[in-house]
């Protein structure tokens, strides 16, 4: 069998990689449209870090697995083809700022009708609203050459960023939608045949189309809302006194509830979570659902609050003024172990730190300093790009980032900020010496006693210090 993807990103990337190294008897291509993602593909380094994803594409390219921008001979010689395009959400016209821009899942679509010459299975792997199969099928359908039959399949993607490799190797289900025909059918043995390489076939869902599609934004707004619901009450936990760690861990022992996705955080970033949910309110509005469009909005507009509210915590704790104050914020991209930036929540932080005059110096271990630039003088993050660039600094080093500076502010739960020698930052910091900790990840009681002020999500402090829940009356 010959598989070829279009879109060589995230899910492209990781996921065909995947598929090679357990599919010897596969031959897989990987296309896309820009020439320079497909030289990094074909490089030592990269285009996305993804931990382990460096060892399997070694192993497989050039043997089963290849990278190529000839979209077109790929598509040719296809029994199976992937679509892994981008759907960022529309940033005008009808939908604006909520519904997912299919433009790249068209044009993929229309370059399939174009080039088939033989019969194809053509599967919609990027997350898109519920019916963008159809759309597709009504694309290849309305252009379909004479004895070329088309299958559409709708095979939504699990993975994680910085967990891809497991995720894929181990998932937890695979999902494949598709047509109730005889037909249908056929393609769906046929896709899940792939993935019974090394999958067991009992974790092989099989649904229709629309289920497959729904259930992926499903899924995603599921996730996203046990964040904003255990965001929300690290709120209530910093006006009480109440530990949101102890109340997500008694609440997560509860079988039925579980105990994974209930960490509290500056907000949840990322490039699938607020772009499905937006597409999901999208959706309902058009179903004349207005009252399930609001539902799932407040699982938003809880995250947007969760980013404000500690932005602003750190601007209050500072005096209430942080203009020319240098502040360190460790961690830009919008989780660990990978090094996308996509709604990342320090975006955040830093556009709210910068409007207030404060000046950022910037470490991550794994995003691009140019990344960081891009992302902070976008036009919808400011108006004076210029000013932004003279205010931030990038650092490849975090000690060298902190040096002199009021605040430290960690975005992105990295490990190696765990283990710092915080000795050595207070010292090298202007005094008060003050840390946020936006992910909960540090020994607070340790940096106490060093002399910082910390504060951090879901546990309320006095400005002495720390303030174990235990020890405070809640007034209420
Ligand atoms: C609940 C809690 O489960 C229990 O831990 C707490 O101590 C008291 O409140 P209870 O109200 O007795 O217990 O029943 P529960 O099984 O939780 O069901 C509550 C309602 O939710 C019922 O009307 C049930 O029919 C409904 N339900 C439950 C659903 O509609 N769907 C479900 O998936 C589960
Ligand atoms: C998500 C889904 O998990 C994945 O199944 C889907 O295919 C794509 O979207 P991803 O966005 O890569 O994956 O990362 P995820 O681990 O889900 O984290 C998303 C955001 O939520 C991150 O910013 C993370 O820091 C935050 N998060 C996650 C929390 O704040 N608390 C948690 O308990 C878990
Ligand atoms: P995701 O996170 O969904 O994988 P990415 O932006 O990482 O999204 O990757 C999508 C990739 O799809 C990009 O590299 C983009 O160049 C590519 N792409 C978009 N449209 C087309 C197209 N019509 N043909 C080939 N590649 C495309």
């Amino acid at each position: 069998m010959k598989v070829c993807c279009i879109g060589a990103g995230y899910v492209g990337g990781p996921t065909c990689a995947v598929m090679a190294l357990k599919c010897p008897d596969i031959v897989i291509t990987l296309v896309d449209k820009s020439s320079e993602r497909i030289a990094q593909w074909n490089s030592d380094k990269l285009p996305i870090y993804e931990p382990g994803l460096d060892e399997v594409v070694k192993k497989c390219r050039n043997v089963n697995l290849f990278f190529s921008t000839d979209i077109e001979t790929a598509i040719k010689e296809a029994d199976l083809i992937f679509i892994s395009v981008n759907t960022p959400t529309k940033t005008c016209g009808n939908g604006k700022g909520r519904a997912a821009d299919l433009k790249y899942v068209e044009s993929a679509a229309r370059m399939i009708a174009e080039i088939a010459q033989s019969n194809k299975i053509v599967v919609e792997k990027s997350t898109v609203p519920v019916r963008a199969a159809e759309s597709i099928m009504h694309i290849l359908r309305a252009n379909q050459k004479p004895g070329i039959h088309y299958d559409i399949l709708s095979n939504p993607e699990f993975l994680a960023e910085g967990t891809a490799i497991n995720d894929l190797l181990n998932a937890d289900r695979v999902l494949i939608g598709g047509e109730e025909t005889t037909e249908g059918h056929e393609a769906v043995a046929k896709l899940s045949w792939i993935y019974e390489h090394w999958i067991p076939k009992q974790n092989i869902l099989t649904t229709n189309t629309w289920s497959s599609e729904l259930s992926k934004l499903a899924a995603n707004a599921f996730l996203a809302q046990r964040i904003s619901s255990i965001n929300s009450l690290s709120a209530v936990c910093e006006a009480t006194g109440a530990d949101v760690s102890e109340v997500a861990r008694a609440v997560g022992l509860d079988s039925r509830i579980g105990s994974k996705f209930l960490q509290a955080s500056v907000g949840f970033g990322g490039s699938c979570f607020q772009k499905d949910i937006l597409n999901l309110i999208y959706i309902c509005e058009n179903l004349n659902l207005p009252e399930v469009a609001a539902y799932w909005q407040q699982v938003i507009d809880m995250n947007d609050y969760q980013k404000r509210r500690f932005s602003q915590k750190i601007i209050e704790s500072l005096f209430n003024t942080v203009s020319d104050k240098r502040i360190a914020i460790l961690g830009f991209a919008f989780k660990k172990n990978t090094g996308d930036t996509r709604e990342t929540a320090a975006i955040t932080v830093c556009q709210t730190l910068l409007e207030e005059g404060a000046k950022l110096d910037i470490y991550d271990p794994k995003v691009e300093p140019e990344q960081i630039i891009d992302d902070l003088t976008h036009p919808s993050v400011t108006e004076s790009p210029e000013n932004v660039k003279k205010a931030v600094q990038i650092h490849s080093d975090p000690y060298s980032a902190v040096r002199a500076t009021h605040a430290l502010v960690i975005c992105t739960e990295w490990d190696e900020f765990v283990d710092l020698d915080f000795q050595r930052i207070y010292q090298s910091m202007m005094k008060p010496a003050y840390i946020f900790d936006g992910r909960k990840i540090l020994d607070h009681e340790r940096l106490h006693q060093i002399g910082f002020h910390v504060q951090t999500i879901g546990k309320k402090y006095q400005r002495s210090g720390l303030l174990r829940s235990w020890g405070i009356v809640p007034q209420l």
